[in-house]
């Protein structure tokens, strides 16, 4: 099974740049063509938050012409605090599970060898996140379906600090009643986040818990300062989630961008 996750892609109408400097369309593009190209096959595309910079209709219809474009493998998607959940349904509801929930984007995939859960966390009008009692009791309700199944549970706000000001401000609020819930739930192997646009890996109870880095525009790595989170122009990359064939699940960050080689490891002679 090969998952791939990318995350924060911060859509702009076709045109715009994000913030006066990121290209984030051209930097989708480009990580869309080279989720085409991975091979082997994916299983399926998850994107985890933050599609569109502003919410609005024009960038979900651009990222929704980009997905029909190049991708053509199941594609699942939830919401982050840059997204309009309203729009979002209008624009995205040809993909699978995104009106499940009258409410919140919220559903389950069930077919693959690991289930995913997919979790709304957004709070409209804020910047962190949260899981309120609805959500949390479907989030313990749905976990308690299947107790025996390996579960990955992507949802954009990670829960656990990672020691950069900027980001340990605006986390899922009430990390200590996620972290109870999950505990309870031993099959959770996997909490895979957006929101940071960094590869950040940490825990939350059993669960090996992770961010994936930004697919468009990176987050600079300031730690243990309190100053606002600041754009770089880093190569934009994407996780590869992997299970293999003895039940293990492995991920790896992968670059968008090609460069030179591969070439052969051989002796030196000198
Ligand atoms: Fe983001
Ligand atoms: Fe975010």
């Amino acid at each position: 099974m090969i998952l791939i996750q990318l995350t924060d892609l911060h859509v702009r109408p076709l045109g715009l740049a994000a913030m006066r400097i990121c290209e984030t369309n051209v930097l989708t593009e480009r990580a869309l063509r080279a989720v085409r190209d991975f091979r082997p096959r994916p299983d399926a595309l998850l994107i985890t938050g933050d599609l569109t910079n502003n919410g609005l209709i024009a960038e979900y219809q651009n990222l929704a012409e980009m997905l029909a474009r190049l991708i053509d493998i199941p594609v699942y998607v939830i919401p982050g605090n840059h997204d309009d959940r309203a729009n979002f349904r209008t624009a995205l509801d040809h993909l699978p599970g995104v009106s499940t929930d009258p409410e919140f984007v919220q559903y389950t995939v069930e077919h693959l060898p690991v289930r995913l859960v997919m979790l709304d966390t957004m709070i409209p009008g804020q910047i962190d996140g949260e899981l309120c009692p609805r959500r949390m009791a479907w989030l313990d309700r749905t976990l308690a379906e299947q107790p025996n199944k390996p579960t990955i549970i992507a949802m954009h706000h990670p829960s656990f600090a990672c020691g950069v000001g900027s980001m340990d401000s605006i986390l899922l609020r009430n990390p200590a009643g996620f972290e109870a819930l999950v505990r309870r739930h031993r099959q959770v192997r996997r909490i895979i986040c957006g929101h940071h646009h960094r590869t950040i890996i940490g825990n939350v109870a059993q669960a090996i818990a992770m961010t994936g880095p930004g697919a468009a525009q990176v987050v600079d790595f300031e730690l243990f300062t309190d100053s606002p989170g600041m754009w770089v122009l880093e190569p934009s990359a994407f996780l590869v989630h992997v299970g293999l064939d003895d039940g293990s699940l492995v991920s790896h960050a992968v670059l968008v961008e090609r460069y030179p080689g591969p070439y052969p490891s051989v002796p030196d002679r000198d």
